[in-house]
C-alpha cells in the first residue's frame, strides 16, 4: 500500500561533471523500476545537471537542506522557492549532520518542512538516536522529543504529505546497519506517534525510510519488514551500481 522510496543522499560529494557521468551510467539499470520511488539529492551545484539528466526518466531529484524564506538577505542560505524554480521536488530536513555541525533543532524542522510544502517539496524529515542515547536506552524518548518537537506542529494536511527518515547517527557511515528488527521496531514506535497525534488513517499512510549504511547486500532484509517502507542511503548512493542494486532490492 505504501510505495516504497529509495533515496540517495551524495552529501558533499561529486561535481557537475561526475554528476552526468553518474546518471549516463544509472539510468538505463533503473529504466525499468516501477516499484519504488526513485530520488537523488546531490549538492547544490550539481542540481542543475542531475534535474537536466533525469528529465523524462523515474528518477526524481532533490536537495539536502534549504531554508525556510522565500528569499532575502540570508547569505549562503537556498530557498524552497529558488529549488522549486529549478526543478527540484523533494528535499531533505535535519539531517543529523545538520544537527550535529550547524545546531538545527525541532524548531527548523517545522520552519523548513512547512517550507518545502508551501513550494511543492516533498520533505524526507530525518529523526534519530545518537549512540550515547541507544545506549542510555533512551532511544524512545529521543525519538518522541523529535515527533513532539518537529512534527507534531504540522498540520494533519502538511503531515499527509511528509516522508520520515528513521536514521539511527551510529549507524551512519559506521557500516553499522540497524538490524532489521531493531530498525522496524523504531519505524512502529514512530508510527504509533503519528497515529496517537494525526489519527489511524494518516499514520498508516505515512512513508518511513531507514538510513544508515544501507548497502546492495543488506538492503533486502531491511525492506522485508512491513514498517520499512524505504532507505535513505548515503556511501553506497554514490556508485552507479551500487545504488542500482539497492533500488533494485
Ligand atoms: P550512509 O549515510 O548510508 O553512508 O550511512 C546515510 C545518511 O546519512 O543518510
Amino acid at each position: 500500500m505504501r510505495k516504497p522510496i529509495l533515496a540517495g543522499n551524495w552529501k558533499m560529494y561529486k561535481t557537475p561533471a561526475d554528476t552526468q557521468a553518474f546518471f549516463e551510467a544509472f539510468k538505463p539499470l533503473v529504466a525499468d523500476a516501477t516499484h519504488c520511488d526513485i530520488v537523488i539529492c546531490p549538492p547544490f551545484p550539481n542540481l542543475p545537471a542531475a534535474i537536466e539528466a533525469a528529465k523524462g526518466t523515474n528518477i526524481a531529484i532533490g536537495a539536502q537542506n534549504l531554508y525556510w524564506g522565500r528569499e532575502g538577505a540570508v547569505t549562503g542560505e537556498v530557498s524552497g522557492h529558488m529549488l522549486q524554480a529549478i526543478g527540484c521536488t523533494s528535499v531533505i530536513v535535519a539531517h543529523s549532520e545538520r544537527r550535529q555541525y550547524f545546531g538545527e533543532i525541532e524548531a527548523d524542522v517545522v520552519r523548513k518542512t512547512q517550507a518545502a510544502l508551501e513550494y511543492g517539496l516533498m520533505p524526507m524529515v530525518c529523526v534519530g538516536e545518537r549512540l550515547d542515547e541507544r545506549e542510555g536506552n533512551r532511544t524512545e524518548e529521543v525519538l518522541a522529543a523529535q515527533f513532539d518537537g518537529g512534527l507534531a506542529p504540522l498540520t494533519p494536511e502538511q503531515f499527509a504529505q511528509i516522508v520520515i527518515a528513521y536514521e539511527p547517527v551510529w549507524a551512519i557511515g559506521t557500516g553499522k546497519t540497524a538490524t532489521p528488527q531493531i530498525a522496524a521496531d523504531a519505524h512502529r514506535f514512530i508510527r504509533v506517534k503519528a497515529a496517537k497525534k494525526f489519527g489511524d488513517d494518516l499514520a498508516s499512510k505515512v512513508r518511513i525510510l531507514y538510513g544508515g549504511s544501507v548497502k546492495p547486500d543488506n538492503v533486502k532484509n531491511l525492506m522485508a519488514e512491513e514498517e520499512i517502507d524505504g532507505a535513505l542511503v548515503g556511501g553506497a548512493s554514490l556508485d552507479p551500481k551500487s545504488f542500482a542494486a539497492i533500488v533494485k532490492y
